[in-house]
């Protein structure tokens, strides 16, 4: 059956990004080769992604996608970018860009999916969002030996522990990588 399941780097105190949205804290981290080893694993059994369009604008940027298309990573899975403004499409990528509510695009969503999982990429409010519409299953999170002042959140919402439970503990380099079940609140 297929899963909603935000997987993400994240600072030791909780943030995806700094204030510029700015990742070079986390690409100096020793061990991401590690990480990236069974994130391969990991996307073979994706269906479907979502992010926010921050996330996909410092993709376009940091990628120079516009220029260089075929460098788009995630050509075998469907994308959904959610927006409210016209964004730039990158050619020959099924990138659907929506805008609104989780529960309008859910439908979509988990028929594109179908047997596979979907990724919530990012950023934190975005999945926040699928959180409240009951809709967030597990969270894998790389934890980076980082702390940031101020930054982009992880996950702005209150979720206790009695809808979280700790499924496993790993290190990959100097990641400890996380993974959380999400029950979905009353
Ligand atoms: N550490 C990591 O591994 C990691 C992972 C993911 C992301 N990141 C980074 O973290 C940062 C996240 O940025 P962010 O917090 O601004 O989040 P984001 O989710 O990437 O972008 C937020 C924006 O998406 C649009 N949006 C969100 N929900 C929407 C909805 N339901 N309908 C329509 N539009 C919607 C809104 O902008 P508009 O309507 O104005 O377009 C909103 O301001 C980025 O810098 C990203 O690169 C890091």
């Amino acid at each position: 059956m297929s899963r909603v399941i935000y997987n993400t780097a994240t600072t030791l105190n909780g943030f995806l990004a700094d204030d510029e949205n700015s990742l070079s804290w986390l690409f100096v981290v020793p061990g991401a080769d590690q990480a990236e080893s069974d994130f391969s694993g990991f996307l073979a059994g994706i269906g479907a992604l979502v992010m926010g369009s921050t996330t996909y604008e410092w993709l376009l940027d940091h990628e120079n996608l516009t220029e260089h298309p075929e460098k788009w990573y995630y050509r075998d899975i469907v994308s959904f970018v959610l927006s409210s403004r016209t964004l730039p499409e990158i050619p020959d990528a099924d990138i659907r860009f929506r805008n609104g509510d989780v529960d309008a695009i859910w439908a979509e969503l988990s028929d594109t999916a179908g047997d596979r999982d979907i990724w919530l990429v990012g950023g934190g409010d975005l999945v926040g969002q699928f959180a409240d519409a009951g809709h967030l299953d597990e969270i894998r999170i790389s934890v980076a030996p980082v702390t940031l002042v101020s930054g982009k959140p992880l996950l702005p919402r209150r979720l206790e522990s009695d809808l979280l439970t700790l499924e496993s503990v790993q290190q990959a380099g100097q990641f400890a990588e996380l993974v959380y079940s999400v029950r979905s609140g009353d």
